[in-house]
């Protein structure tokens, strides 16, 4: 695992003793299905796949799960950027190629690691496919726009030919519900895709902590980013897919 991906193992402060609830399903091929293989997807650049897999990680690790964080993106955003400015402290980060990624999942297993989650690029649409038939769910950050509607669209077809369940989170969100939140709720469901309860907010804290490599919880325990992203966890790791079908 070190040899090909480098963890680095110190980083690690959960228990691996305990069972993540989120993403109760069956084990779909991908794995033993005991470590939960959670990808951030969206076609459209900038909806905040790397804000919310390095802080979703965070959090994860924070309520005790040996968590990892694998970079698919050749920007290497999680990693070289963010993951350097955090210097080593968990969850882990590590970077791959997609062709490798089902290797670099199969060891993060054998090392212990009970989450993961995969960061993406946007616009990869040959490489996505072998991505999103290596991992357990899939969640899909829409910011609430036409524009983000419409890469949805194209996420969605991506994940139903890999067939992997799939929810939306919308991101960036105002504070106030508006017509662009609600015409995005109604387009969500028009392609059958879950939008989940929690939403992630318009918020200059998120800029600032991963400026500094860490998550919200961190730089401002306080803060209604970091309430808000505890609440995101806590929704997915509760999140039932057995209900799902492909891409929802
Ligand atoms: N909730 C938020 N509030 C304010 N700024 C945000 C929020 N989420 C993300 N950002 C900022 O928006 C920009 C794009 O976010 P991010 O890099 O996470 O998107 P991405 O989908 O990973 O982009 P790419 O497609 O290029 O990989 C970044 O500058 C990030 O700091
Ligand atoms: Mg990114």
């Amino acid at each position: 695992m070190e040899r090909r991906l480098r963890w680095d193992r110190r980083c690690h402060g959960g228990d691996a003793t305990r069972q993540p609830r989120c993403v109760r399903h069956q084990s779909r091929g991908r794995g033993s299905g005991i470590m939960k293989r959670i990808l951030l997807v969206q076609q459209k650049g900038g909806s905040a796949k790397t804000t919310l897999c390095v802080h979703l990680a965070v959090a994860a690790e924070r309520a005790g799960f040996k968590t990892a964080i694998i970079d698919t993106d050749p920007q290497g955003s999680a990693s070289a950027v963010w993951g350097v400015a955090r210097g080593g402290v968990a969850p882990a980060v590590a970077s791959v190629i997609a062709a490798e990624l089902r290797e670099a999942l199969d060891a993060a297993e054998a090392d212990g690691y009970q989450v993961v989650f995969v960061d993406t690029a946007p616009h990869t649409a040959p490489a996505i496919e072998v991505v999103a038939r290596s991992v357990d769910f899939a969640i899909v950050p829409v910011q609430p726009s036409i524009l983000d509607v419409a890469a949805t669209q194209r996420t969605v077809a991506l994940l139903r030919a890999a067939k992997v369940p799939a929810v939306a989170v919308l991101t960036r969100a105002p504070a106030k519900r508006d017509e662009e939140t609600n015409e995005t709720e109604k387009a969500l469901a028009a392609l059958g895709l879950p939008l989940l309860d929690t939403w992630m907010g318009e918020r200059k804290v998120y800029r600032r902590a991963l400026t500094q490599g860490q998550a919200v919880a961190e730089f401002d325990p306080a803060s209604k980013a970091a309430k808000e992203i505890f609440k995101l966890w806590k929704e997915i790791d509760q999140y039932d897919i057995t209900r799902l079908g492909a891409a929802a």
